[in-house]
């Protein structure tokens, strides 16, 4: 344990802005919303007075729940809807952006918030379930509502955010895979030398997803674009998160959880944050309210980003023909 991570879950974590501006006439999405950062998330835009709050779920009726609970503590006037997306499920991601597209005539600010850790290997869409959750279909989904962004910036003259949400934990890892000539297939193998970095895979989902944002940023600079796209590590946070740990890594997180853990509500102040952000934090990864390099892994390896991407775009133009032209 670094002594960062404990200058940032000790003492950062008291000094969080809450948050106390409007969001009066603006839409604001926010995929994995029935539970944990981004309920809580969804709470505070609610009471802040957003005009339309979507909360993407992939349970209706969880969602439906969180909306009855954020109902209660919202302002008046502010609508709430609840609408299907599985992250698991690149057919669903695909009908959920052309819902955005067809039914929001702005978007404001988007939250691609839904994330997994998964303890156990399983696959989605052939690859493995926490890499298709957390990168491939949060890559499509940040690809396919771009155009609602740039339009509702040349419509009302205003900037939209696209926030992806990452984590300190991208830090954990040295990414062993990275000097395979195929990523993808490395990570899809959890006897990946030996099964020794299995444990690695939800912090290499969220490190891949550092390198994507930093491509988009790098063929797209802020100045020549008219949305900003950034990522927020909302600490270590009270959650659902580690709901797969048994044994003793269950009573780890535990531990550790009481002894360091934002709660989720003051965790969801940092997503807030990195909504209301501009252009200076366009690539950027947010941490305690503020832009912060990614891990040397990330900075160091210029060849990789780029070869990444490349297979990034790929990847994505296989599952939806053409939809690399939106970024
Ligand atoms: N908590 C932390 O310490 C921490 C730290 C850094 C980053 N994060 C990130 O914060 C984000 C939110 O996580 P959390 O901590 O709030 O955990 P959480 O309480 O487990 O919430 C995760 C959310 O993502 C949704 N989700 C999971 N798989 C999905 C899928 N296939 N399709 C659609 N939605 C799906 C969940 O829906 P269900 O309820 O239906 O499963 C839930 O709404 C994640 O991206 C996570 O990686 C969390």
């Amino acid at each position: 344990m670094d002594l960062g991570f404990l200058r940032s879950q000790l003492i950062e974590t008291w000094r969080l802005p809450y948050p106390s501006d409007s969001y009066a006439g603006r839409t604001i999405v926010i995929t994995g919303s029935n539970t944990g950062l981004g309920r809580e998330a969804a709470r505070h835009y609610a009471r802040l007075g957003a005009s339309r709050l979507i909360l993407a779920v992939r349970h209706v009726d969880k969602g439906e729940e969180a909306k009855r609970d954020i109902q209660t503590t919202a302002a008046e006037g502010v609508s709430i809807e609840v609408w299907e997306v599985d992250m698991a499920s690149y057919a669903s991601v695909k009908a959920f952006a052309a819902r955005v597209d067809a039914e929001l005539d702005r978007v404001d600010i988007f939250h691609a918030n839904a994330g997994v850790a998964r303890m156990v290997f399983a696959l989605a869409e052939g690859s493995e379930s926490s890499v298709t959750v957390n990168y491939l279909s949060t890559f499509l989904l940040v690809d396919l509502v771009l155009p609602k962004l740039k339009a509702t910036a040349a419509r009302f003259r205003v900037r939209p955010t696209l926030v992806v949400t990452s984590s300190g934990v991208h830090r954990h890892t040295a990414f062993p895979q990275r000097n395979e000539p195929d990523v993808l297939a490395a990570l899809n193998d959890q006897g990946y030398a030996g099964g020794r970095h299995w444990s690695e895979q939800y912090p290499i989902s969220k490190l891949l997803g550092i390198f994507a944002v930093r491509s988009i940023a790098k063929e797209h600079p802020a100045d020549a674009y008219p949305v900003t796209i950034n990522l927020v590590s909302p600490g270590f946070c009270h959650s659902g998160l580690s709901r797969e740990a048994k044994g003793m890594q269950r009573v780890a997180f535990a531990v550790q959880k009481a002894l360091l853990a934002r709660s989720t509500e003051r965790g969801s102040w940092t997503l807030l944050h990195a909504g209301l952000q501009g252009p200076e934090s366009h690539g950027q990864y947010l941490e305690d309210a503020r832009i912060v390099q990614p891990s040397d892994v990330v900075t160091r390896n210029p060849d990789l980003q780029d070869r990444l991407w490349a297979d990034l775009k790929a990847k994505l133009e296989a599952i939806h023909p053409g939809v690399t032209a939106n970024f």
